[in-house]
């Protein structure tokens, strides 16, 4: 299966942090490497830029989220087909700072989900459990619960991201044994989608983690703001 890394943006970004896809390419020799899909997701604003910018060099480009419905009276939002018009290929969807900070159920991630595809965008759909989730034991259920729910019918084109939201931005991952079992436990869900990892994903512990079996790629905040830490995490399969 080809390894996906997603570089996660977050609301970080303005015109400047263009550059910082031109180092990236630079890095790996003035192309993008082949056998892998490198995803860059710069916030909205930076969505067109960074998609002509990356296609030079054989980058792709997502979205961070989008709203279901294709066009309408949405103050603020911005649909898929948007995206895709801006020149994304991808879209996150689900990612634990949306479920927080914005309410999103699995029910509007499922809803994303099936936007995005209907777009022609392949979703990264996120999961994971909280550390109060963890401890108590719960985390398989908890990522059962959400897979079920916010996975569309048609599997066909789509990526599932296994994100612990305890490492998300902490330093903190689980152990390589516990995302084996987390993964393998997706895997009955995904069918032959790619997995990633996410959470604190870094140069020093990217190998150890892209070896672990259904590790299908990583989903990366932090570290994707600088092409030199994106970089090493990218060549470390
Ligand atoms: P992080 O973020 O790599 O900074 O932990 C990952 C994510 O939120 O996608």
């Amino acid at each position: 299966m080809k390894p996906l890394f997603a570089g996660n943006w977050k609301m970080n970004g303005l015109k400047g942090s263009l550059a910082e896809v031109d180092r990236l390419a630079e890095l790996f020799g003035g192309r993008a490497p082949e056998g892998r899909d490198v995803v860059i997701c710069p916030p909205a604003t930076l969505v067109a830029a960074t998609a002509a910018r990356a296609a030079t060099y054989g980058f792709l480009v997502g979205g961070q989220d989008c709203h279901a419905a294709p066009a309408g009276a949405h103050t603020g939002d911005v649909s898929a087909e948007m995206l895709k018009d801006a020149g994304a290929a991808y879209v996150i969807v689900g990612h634990s700072e949306r479920r927080q900070a914005h309410g999103e159920t699995d029910v509007v991630v499922r809803a994303k989900a099936e936007a995005a595809l209907r777009a022609g965008l392949t979703p990264i759909i996120c999961v994971g459990e909280t550390a109060a989730e963890r401890k108590a034991g719960d985390a398989e259920a908890v990522v059962c619960v959400q897979l079920k729910a916010s996975l569309p019918e048609t599997k066909a084109e789509l990526v599932i991201a296994y994100e612990p939201v305890w490492a998300i931005g902490s330093g903190l991952t689980p152990t390589a044994d516990d995302i084996a079992d987390m993964h393998a436990f997706v895997r009955w869900f995904a069918g032959n989608a790619r997995i990633l990892y996410g959470g604190s994903v870094k140069p020093a512990n990217a190998r150890e983690t892209l070896g672990v079996p259904n590790v299908n790629g990583a989903l990366v905040g932090g570290a994707s703001l600088k092409a030199l830490e994106f970089h090493a995490i990218i060549s470390a399969v």
